[in-house]
């Protein structure tokens, strides 16, 4: 694995990594933490019906393709201030050696003291369901069970091929983060997708970078009505799908 990863500087002059196999980044070139910004928490995140509808729910995410873990990060990291219950599962098939995680320039461009969440992350068991809620919870908190549950943040990574794994819970929203269509078909089929659109509540959103006319339809096949958005620096369009 070491030796057909690579890190590599993004026009941010923060790091992704390039899979010398497939020839392809886990992130945009153009910025990882732009792109997941953009993509996954303004548009997924922050713009999720289900966030805004019930306060005092749980938030189930899904995300396809933990990575360098830069997605649940900048979740844990927004609900710091969203002080939202977040289920965060994550599903990966090639975890990264923590070796290339530890040299990850992450946080020379983030917040210091995200640094040892970002550390449990990766070096917590998969298949168990890790509490990295912050200690210190907002201090307004009135003493009763909805907002004992908020500001909370639960990780579970499940080590596992996506094309083989049963669903098991209902999302709430979806980070599709795979490699691109072009590099991995397999991971945008109706199969794939229609799985995963049904693990998902109604309302519930699917957002991913790529913005492919196929995969639109694909989308729109199994169900979701679909939406192109403007994408981040360096692509013009990103899609949310969202359940009826
Ligand atoms: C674009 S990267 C994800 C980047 C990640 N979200 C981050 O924040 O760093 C795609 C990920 O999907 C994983 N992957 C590839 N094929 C998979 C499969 N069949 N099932 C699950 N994960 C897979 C890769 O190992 C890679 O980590």
């Amino acid at each position: 694995m070491e030796d057909i990863i690579k890190l590599i500087n993004t026009k941010e002059g923060i790091h992704t990594l390039h899979h010398t196999a497939l020839m392809e980044s886990y992130h945009s070139i153009h910025g990882s933490l732009q792109e997941s910004m953009h993509v996954f928490i303004e548009n997924g995140l922050l713009a999720s019906t289900s966030i805004t509808k019930s306060e005092n729910r749980e938030l189930k995410i899904l995300e396809m393709g933990f990575g360098t873990g830069l997605n649940a990060l900048l979740s844990y990291r927004e609900n710091l201030k969203l002080n939202r219950f977040i289920h965060f599962t994550t599903v990966e098939a090639f975890p990264l050696p923590l070796n290339i995680i530890y040299r990850l320039n992450y946080f020379d461009f983030l917040e210091k003291p995200l640094q040892p969440v970002f550390l449990k992350m990766h070096e917590c068991h998969w298949f168990e369901t890790i509490d990295i809620t912050p200690l210190a919870l907002p201090a307004n908190q009135a003493n009763d069970q909805a907002s004992e549950q908020r500001g909370k943040f639960f990780l579970f990574k499940i080590q596992a091929d996506m094309l083989e794994l049963k669903l098991e819970d209902n999302y709430d929203l979806v980070y599709y983060d795979a490699f691109s269509p072009a590099h991995q078909p397999e991971l945008w089929t109706f199969e794939v997708l229609k799985k995963i659109y049904d693990a998902c509540n109604e309302d519930a959103s699917l957002v991913t970078y790529c913005a492919k006319g196929e995969v639109k339809r694909t989308l729109q096949k199994v169900g979701f009505k679909v939406e192109t958005l403007k994408g981040p620096n360096g692509k013009r369009e990103m899609i949310k799908a969202v359940k009826y």
